[in-house]
């Protein structure tokens, strides 16, 4: 995992639809920072063999933190740049908070540090890229984690099932949503932004993994 989603898992699906410019470009420009993360030591834990619970409700604790803060800044900029009302959003948050009632999991105490708003659509685009590619390797992590866990969306796994089988239908919707948008135009722009919301998660995965020492 630790080269990337392309050689985590191999992602060459042979029905899947010829990757567009802008698809391309996106994911090159982020396929190194998604490799650190993958490799992080707060994820790396969920994402090889079967990790512990302690591991796993650790892991959780974090991203409910991540996402608490990215969630409400996201759905302004859906619908301030690109025209959506927030649906096109998965609602992570709400599922991470259900998995920290199941499992009876504190949340964890960090300052909110909200990022700043997109300043344009490309830059709006580049992170719903981010944040709905991320329900992806969640669907993928989620049918190993939950028999080695012995959880299901109802009883701690909510995140990481997302869509569940409807994980495609729902990614083939956001790339109708992004090639529509001016993203397509400045794909540049989309990408410094994808590639900065994913500096902004990596710098809180070791903020958070420092407090967790
Ligand atoms: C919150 C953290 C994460 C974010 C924001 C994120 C983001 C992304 C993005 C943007 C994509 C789409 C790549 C493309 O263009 O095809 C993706 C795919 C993928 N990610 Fe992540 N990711 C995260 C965590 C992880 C972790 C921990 C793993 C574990 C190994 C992982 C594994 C994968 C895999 C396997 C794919 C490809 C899935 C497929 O094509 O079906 N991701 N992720």
């Amino acid at each position: 995992m630790g080269d990337g989603p392309a050689q985590a898992v191999s992602t060459a699906n042979p029905d899947a639809p010829q990757a567009s410019a802008l698809q391309t470009l996106l994911r090159e420009a982020t396929k190194e920072v998604h490799g650190r993360i993958d490799s992080h030591p707060l994820l790396s834990v969920v994402a090889r063999g079967k990790p512990a619970q302690e591991a796993y409700s650790r892991a959780l604790r974090v991203l409910d933190w991540i996402w608490r803060d990215w969630q409400p800044i996201l759905e302004q900029d859906q619908r301030r740049w690109l025209g959506d009302d927030g649906a096109l959003l998965s609602p992570r948050t709400a599922w991470l908070a259900q998995d920290l009632a199941a499992l009876a999991i504190p949340p964890l105490d960090i300052a909110p540090q909200p990022p700043a708003p997109a300043r344009d659509a490309a830059e709006a685009a580049g992170r719903l890229y981010v944040a709905e590619g991320a329900t992806l390797g969640g669907w993928r992590l989620y049918q190993r984690l939950a028999p080695a866990l012995g959880l299901n969306s109802h009883s701690g796994a909510r995140y990481f099932h997302g869509h569940g089988e409807a994980t495609q239908r729902h990614w083939r919707r956001v790339w109708e949503i992004l090639e529509a948008s001016p993203a397509r135009r400045q794909p540049q722009q989309a990408a410094d932004a994808a590639r900065t919301l994913f500096a902004d998660l990596e710098r809180r995965l070791d903020l958070a993994a420092a407090r967790l020492r």
